[in-house]
């Protein structure tokens, strides 16, 4: 039997490896309800535009709610030998309403109909790939609330560099959640616009009306060009770029969890229900679930360059490389859902050790800085030479192995004889938090004023 949607000047049937390569059912099943929806706007418009009757239009739409409840509830066969979700739905539609059904591909092609139907869950993907990521943000801003004050060292070139608080730096993942929520919105955007009416590649001569189908899919408009319309698929790699993007932050986050959590460090802990244990070494806590975010950003970025590859030799219009673009995606999107999601656990979940973290904050002369700054503020020294002084001190007090704040006056006396008491009042991990004011600086007051407003923020937004 030659394909009944296509087969009119076909003899014979396929070659079992031709199907095989041809089919994409597999992975279009996924857009059912985006292409029943789709369909049921396109049946909707012919009809109000005199194109097919209002009866066979109503029919259309019945048959198209009694499919989508069958993909729902399971008691829908895919068929491979239909290749695609379009002909999977078009061919029950005319077992349920008979002829009919075939008035539904007037003006209108599988190319515009993939590109919409992909636009469709993309968006909708998009929204919720958002959602989780807002999630994100909530966990960080109310455990930075939480640890407003809670010191730990601060890094370059992962070497102590000076003590930030532990608020501060949860919330730096807020800002970075915020862009990639940016960068998302601003994909959904320029997504919005319907290919629906563009059919193959040129447009029809039927009198459609696109604006109703964008309309009724909450499209913004049609797309201008019939071509782009159905051969583009930059929407996708827009968003697979702000996927990339997103699950390369979390990924440094998950990096940061994996040393904070090592022995070597012991700065935070995660429960029992975000490690797993070693089933030969009794002693083992691993956080594996960091471990695999890290690892899904490869997939996740995988899957952008592999679409660029397809992508960048095609010429106009409609190519079926294009029927490519989706499995990647669609695994691109659950790896970073999952990512945001896992990550978003893990914040709820872990536990600073403060003492560590603090004890750690004033390794390796952190507050060096500290103590320059002082030298410049009281005795108006040019930072340079502070800069100079202080080195010298660091060095007094790394060969008597004491920490800053326990080297005896004297011994810094004799390095800068100006030096008074007070300079003590700056070299203790917590007034070197507290004195960064700045706006954006580690301060806790900062910090809490931060965290309450991101929590106020995305609170609003979920009313
Ligand atoms: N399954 C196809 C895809 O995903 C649908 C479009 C088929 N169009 C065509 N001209 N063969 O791209």
């Amino acid at each position: 039997m030659s394909n009944k949607m296509w087969g009119g000047r076909f003899g014979e049937s396929p070659d079992a490896i031709m199907e095989e390569i041809n089919v994409s059912i597999d992975v279009d099943r996924h857009l059912f309800a985006q292409d029943i929806a789709a369909s049921k706007a396109h049946a909707a418009m012919l009809a109000a535009q005199g194109i097919i009757a209002a009866n066979d239009a109503k029919n259309i739409a019945k048959g198209l709610d009694t499919i989508l409840s069958e993909i729902g509830n399971g008691s829908f066969t895919f068929k491979r030998a239909l290749e695609d979700i379009h002909m999977n739905v078009e061919s029950r539609l005319s077992e349920l309403i008979g002829s009919a059904a075939g008035r539904l591909h007037t003006a209108r092609s599988r190319n515009d109909q993939v590109a919409t139907d992909f636009r469709l869950y993309v968006r909708d993907t998009i929204d919720a790939i958002d959602a989780a990521l807002a999630a994100f943000q909530h966990a960080l801003a109310a455990r930075a609330l939480e640890h407003a004050d809670t010191v730990m060292p601060g890094f370059t070139h992962l070497q102590t560099a000076q003590p930030v608080t532990f608020g501060h730096h949860l919330l730096a993942y807020v800002e970075m959640a915020s862009r990639d929520r940016g960068r998302f919105h601003d994909a959904r955007k320029r997504l919005n616009e319907s290919p629906l009416g563009a059919a193959a590649l040129a447009g029809t001569s039927f009198p459609i009306d696109r604006n109703a189908t964008a309309k009724a899919l909450g499209f913004d408009r049609p797309m201008a060009n019939s071509l782009d319309a159905v051969s583009d698929r930059d929407f996708v790699l827009e968003t697979l770029a702000a996927c990339a993007i997103s699950a390369t932050h979390l990924s440094r986050f998950a990096e940061e969890i994996v040393i904070w959590t090592s022995p070597l460090t012991g700065l935070v802990q995660l429960s029992d229900k975000f490690t797993t244990g070693s089933s030969i070494m009794p002693q083992k806590r691993n956080p594996d679930a960091a471990e695999l975010v890290r690892a899904k950003t490869g997939r996740v970025i995988g899957s952008l360059i592999g679409l660029l590859i397809v992508m960048k030799g095609l010429p106009l219009a409609y190519q079926k490389d294009m029927q490519e673009d989706k499995q990647g995606a669609m695994e691109a999107f659950a790896a970073l859902s999952l990512a945001a999601r896992a990550m978003t656990g893990m914040v709820h979940d872990l536990t600073p050790d403060k003492a560590r973290m603090k004890a750690a904050a004033g390794d390796g002369y952190a507050t060096a800085t500290d103590l320059a700054d002082w030298l410049v503020r009281k005795l108006k020294m040019p930072f340079r030479d502070a800069h100079h002084v202080t080195g010298q001190i660091v060095a007094k007090a790394s060969k008597a192995g004491v920490a800053l704040d326990k080297l005896p006056l004297k011994e810094m006396q004799a390095i800068q004889p100006k030096i008074t008491p007070e300079v003590f009042g700056v070299l203790s991990v917590e007034s070197s938090v507290k004195s960064r004011v700045s706006f954006g600086g580690t301060a806790p007051k900062n910090v809490r004023a931060q965290a309450k407003g991101w929590l106020k923020r995305l609170e609003k937004e979920q009313k």
